[in-house]
């Protein structure tokens, strides 16, 4: 690949970026949040943005920019987030996580940047502000434009919901374009349609007042770690369908002809299988893989701990055992509703003997966009135009909780428009983003605001 001197300037400026530890789950980095956030406010003035403010919260900041050109052109407000996933399990990186790295791989022939953030979402985001730099120095742009970039998504974005609230003629905007989510493959594109939703507890079961002999105890009392493990496994049936009471009752049930339409883009199983290193796919019977990590609601453990975990062995039944465990939601699915029929449901399956807590750490609803909007055909004729094919409609199985947010607050629709793969291992080691994608990124944007512009006009 030969890069113009602009695309080399951008790849630093972006390598520059990454060096910043803005992990917003752990304390210790606050202050690398903070550099993150000015990081960010100086790069949109340098693009040409001057009415660009950090604005503190209780929490982490927001960078807000605009540039307004006329009153009379439609507004996009682009979303992104400039805080990242903690690096853990750090020694499972080929090279360390802040200090990125370009390298190839079989699907980036011409290189990915290696480093936490790389796509989510610092890569994908910046994008955004390397196309508003094209397009103000070619004079060709076509809409108004806000930047709400936030430094909490990966923590569930609680204080930027507070400032959409509070700031709803500010964000004031005709659609809401975001890069945080991902595509098909790099000769197929795809526009994310739909979201899953969320709600994320944390479980804690309490047995004797103190860590026990294993041998003078064993045998006579609760041990909560195989408690816990027998809870959980009463959480889904052999059909690995969720038994809580009540938690399919809103879900919705996709026509015939959508799951025909998605089966349109089947995954390939033997490549899905291949790519992650297993020999079996598994989950909800009844439902295909595509369908199991889109459309389906689920149920995860994500972390379980108690007990003695060092060198050796140690005979002891532990007072204590903990769970956190998600749930993916789908639209109609009340997170605060669902996350009240666990606890109660799991209160309920406790054995005597044992003590149950329930905390509900976060949650977020689902989110679908229809594909008849001018803002869908304005991204689908961009991705048409520089890919060479049509982008795919395609529902995505992560969650983004401020984008029903944005809808409900502020009444708009926001585009999805993501140029990472699965493949890029975002919150994984080794997160990478491929040289491929940010400068189709790049070239990919800026014909979102002139198509949409040119079909705004019409009627
Ligand atoms: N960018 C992701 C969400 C995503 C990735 C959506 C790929 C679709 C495709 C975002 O940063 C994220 O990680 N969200 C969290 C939720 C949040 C509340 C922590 C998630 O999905 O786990
Ligand atoms: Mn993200
Ligand atoms: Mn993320």
């Amino acid at each position: 690949m030969n890069f113009t001197e602009d695309q080399k300037r951008f790849l630093e400026q972006w390598m520059d970026f990454l060096k910043i530890p803005s992990v917003s789950a752990d304390p210790k980095y606050t202050k690398d949040v903070k550099a993150g956030a000015e990081w960010v406010k100086s790069a949109l003035q340098k693009a040409g943005c001057p009415q660009t403010e950090i604005i503190p919260t209780p929490g982490h900041p927001i960078v807000y920019g605009e540039y307004l050109l006329d009153s009379s052109l439609p507004t996009v407000l682009v979303y992104g987030h400039y805080d990242v996933q903690p690096a853990d399990p750090i020694e499972l990186w080929d090279s360390p996580p802040f200090e990125p790295v370009i390298k190839t791989t079989q699907i980036h022939p011409d290189g990915a940047v290696f480093a936490r953030g790389s796509c989510d979402d610092k890569g994908q985001m910046f994008m955004h502000i390397k196309a508003f730099e094209v397009m103000l120095e070619n004079g060709s742009l076509a809409c108004n434009i806000k930047f709400m970039i936030e430094g909490e998504e990966e923590v569930g974005s609680d204080n930027l919901e507070d400032f959409v609230k509070s700031n709803k003629e500010k964000l004031a905007c005709d659609i809401i374009l975001i890069s945080d989510t991902g595509m098909i493959a790099q000769d197929q594109p795809s526009i994310t349609t739909g979201l899953r939703g969320l709600s994320y507890m944390e479980v804690t079961v309490t047995g004797p007042n103190r860590d026990l002999h294993s041998g003078l105890y064993g045998g006579s009392v609760q041990n909560p770690i195989n408690v816990l493990c027998e809870m959980i496994s009463q959480l889904r049936d052999i059909d690995k369908k969720v038994t809580i009471p009540g938690f399919y009752d809103n879900v919705i049930e996709l026509s015939k002809k959508e799951r025909d339409e998605m089966e349109k883009a089947p995954l390939d199983l033997e490549e899905f299988k291949g790519s992650i290193g297993i020999d079996a796919v598994a989950g909800e019977k009844g439902y295909t893989s595509e369908e199991r990590r889109s459309i389906r609601p689920t149920l995860d453990v994500n972390g379980i701990w108690g007990g003695y975990i060092g060198e050796g062995a140690k005979t002891v039944i532990p007072s204590k055992s903990h769970a956190k465990i998600s749930m993916r939601l789908v639209p109609n699915q009340d997170w605060h509703e669902i996350s009240k029929q666990f606890s109660d449901y799991f209160k309920s399956i406790a054995p005597d003997g044992v003590k149950v807590d329930v905390k509900t750490h976060h949650g977020g609803y689902a989110y679908v966009t229809p594909i008849e909007t001018k803002s869908y055909k304005a991204a689908h004729n961009a991705y048409l135009e520089t890919f060479g094919v049509a982008p795919i409609p395609k529902r995505g199985g992560g969650s983004i909780p401020i984008v029903p947010m944005f809808e409900k607050e502020l009444g708009v629709k926001s585009i999805l428009m993501g140029f990472g793969l699965d493949s890029d291992a975002i919150h994984s080691p080794n997160e990478h983003y491929g040289l491929f994608n940010f400068f189709k990124g790049i070239e990919t944007i800026p014909k979102f605001y002139k198509n949409y512009a040119k079909l705004w006009n019409q009627d």
